[in-house]
């Protein structure tokens, strides 16, 4: 599948995810082009509607981006966040998605090497799977 070309929607909180991001690219530690960031003011935000959708929409792969643990600027949020993603795995499974196309990480602000990396590894996780069948539906007219 080399001409394969992922697209992961990255919900970043703004206090860490969405900082590092922006560290990484002043730093010029690049992180793939398939990496479409959401600004979120706090990753407690996301529900798991939002998830969906972003596959609905024809993602590949989604990334959640949030505080490290104990340091949620609303306390709880990426807490909230992480059992939103958990349920939602669990209905990528039973509609034929891998899991895997979801994932969670914690990182502060200053951690905008380890978001490139993160990144990255989660772009190539999605890569190795292949094309969203969600997507390949949008491209040939089946999804409504
Ligand atoms: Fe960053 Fe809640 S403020 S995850």
């Amino acid at each position: 599948m080399d001409n394969f070309h992922p697209e992961v929607v990255a919900f970043c909180c703004r206090h860490c995810a969405y900082a590092a991001a922006d560290l990484a690219g002043g730093k010029r530690q690049p992180y793939p082009s398939a990496i479409k960031i959401v600004e979120l003011p706090c990753t407690g935000r996301i529900d798991v509607v939002n998830i969906l959708h972003a596959f609905e929409d024809g993602a590949d792969g989604v990334l959640i981006a949030g505080c490290l643990d104990g340091s949620c600027h609303y306390i709880k949020g990426n807490l909230y966040a992480r059992q939103r993603l958990d349920y939602v795995r669990g209905l990528l499974c039973e509609i034929g998605l891998e899991p895997g196309r979801a994932r969670m990480i914690n990182i502060s602000a200053a951690m905008g090497v380890q978001f490139a990396e993160l990144a990255s590894e989660h772009v190539e996780t999605v890569r190795a799977l292949g094309p969203s069948p969600l997507r390949r539906k949008i491209n040939q007219g089946e999804a409504t």
